[in-house]
């Protein structure tokens, strides 16, 4: 009895710097980082960088974003594009213009792109995607990577993309607490948790390089759901991670809690700790520096390079489509074409002290091992 509560206090009075020199850590420990400030924060994020500098490298790679239609079966109650969002036009780019991004992409060799959109399921559109992906491959001598994030599929479509050239997928948990899951989704099979999870099974199932993630800073989420979204990470054996703040959209459902949100500042902060803590947690892993924090701070992802991140998306949506595809308020880079976000990017990019891994797929080393 005595030797247990001896050791509940041992542990309690582990000291910042012991935690953030251990190379495992227990729910407590991430809960800890999470909430550093000040110098235990800025030695969370020294730590973070030395880490990844020793893991992966500085450099960092480009993933051309093509945002290529806002056509949503789904009803995701924190998102800008859902379905009943009626004061969205929706879009669908055509396969020119989605092969002339992916050509610019490759001319400016970015090593790879994403092709993100809605979530749509019709056989028609799965078709489409096989096609497009065979085109991309040949337009490029097979050099460009390709990562898809389409949304739930039934495990013969995501067979089929794989096989076709995709080898990389974009599906984010958003939440592992299965309540607030339910919460920030309708309550109806389409949208559920289980769902999610399974989908995120069968991608690994099909060979993929996974990328899964979370939103930092949504209503009624806790410290303690953050540490748990970052041990589910670990528990999957994640490849790729790509997690930003919630940003409030007022055409969504979610927007009447905005009251239980914490200040965007804030949200932003813990996003960059959520970084930090994840590369310590996971170091061999690619980390996304998401676009939600250049929503906030217009050097937000530069930041997010400098404590842990490894992955850049620059976004080659063609221009006119840009303002369709407003999953939250704020989104930038509405006006830039994809030039000046190039050039504007690689300066700020060597100002963050990495460098651009051009022509490289950058691969996860986790998924390698
Ligand atoms: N705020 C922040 N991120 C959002 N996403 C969707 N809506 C929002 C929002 N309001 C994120 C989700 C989704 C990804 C494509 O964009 O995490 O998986
Ligand atoms: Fe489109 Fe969630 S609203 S997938």
């Amino acid at each position: 009895m005595f030797r247990q509560s001896a050791f509940r206090i041992f542990a309690v009075m582990k000291s910042f710097q012991e935690i953030l020199l251990q190379t495992d850590f227990a729910r407590d420990d991430l809960v800890a980082l999470l909430l550093a400030e000040g110098e235990d924060r800025q030695q969370l994020f020294q730590r973070a960088q030395a880490i990844k500098l020793n893991t992966v490298g500085n450099k960092i790679f480009f993933r051309g974003l093509i945002e290529f239609s806002n056509i949503c079966s789904k009803d995701c109650l924190y998102c800008g594009i859902r379905k009943s969002n009626k004061k969205v036009n929706r879009f669908e780019a055509t396969d020119d213009e989605i092969l002339e991004a992916c050509r610019f992409a490759w001319l400016n060799r970015f090593g790879s792109v994403v092709l993100q959109s809605g979530e749509q399921s019709s056989p028609t559109f799965i078709q489409r995607i096989n096609l497009l992906l065979r085109k991309i491959k040949e337009i490029s001598n097979g050099e460009l990577g390709i990562t898809l994030s389409c949304g739930e599929q039934s495990i013969e479509t995501y067979r089929q993309w794989r096989e076709n050239g995709a080898h990389r997928y974009l599906l984010r948990i958003e939440s592992f607490n299965a309540d607030l899951y339910r919460k920030i989704h309708p309550e109806d099979d389409f949208h559920s948790f289980e769902r999610r999870l399974q989908a995120l099974k069968d991608l690994k199932t099909t060979g993929y390089q996974v990328g899964t993630g979370v939103m930092i800073g949504l209503p009624f989420q806790t410290t303690e759901d953050l540490a748990d979204d970052l041990l589910f990470l670990k528990q999957i054996d994640v490849d790729m991670v790509g997690m930003g703040p919630y940003l409030e959209h007022e055409d969504t459902p979610l927007y009447k809690f905005r009251n239980l949100i914490k200040p965007k500042q804030e949200r932003f902060d813990m996003a960059l700790k959520m970084v930090a803590t994840l590369r310590l947690l996971l170091p061999d892993i690619n980390i996304a520096a998401a676009t939600a924090l250049q929503a906030i701070d217009p050097a937000g992802r530069e930041k997010a390079l400098t404590i842990g991140a490894n992955i850049l998306m620059p976004n080659l949506t063609p221009c006119e489509y840009r303002k369709e595809y407003q999953l939250y308020e704020d989104k930038p880079c509405l006006e830039e074409d994809a030039d000046l976000c190039r050039n504007c990017l690689e300066a700020r990019i060597e100002l963050a002290g990495c460098k651009i891994g051009y022509g490289e797929w950058g691969d996860s080393k986790h998924y390698k091992k």
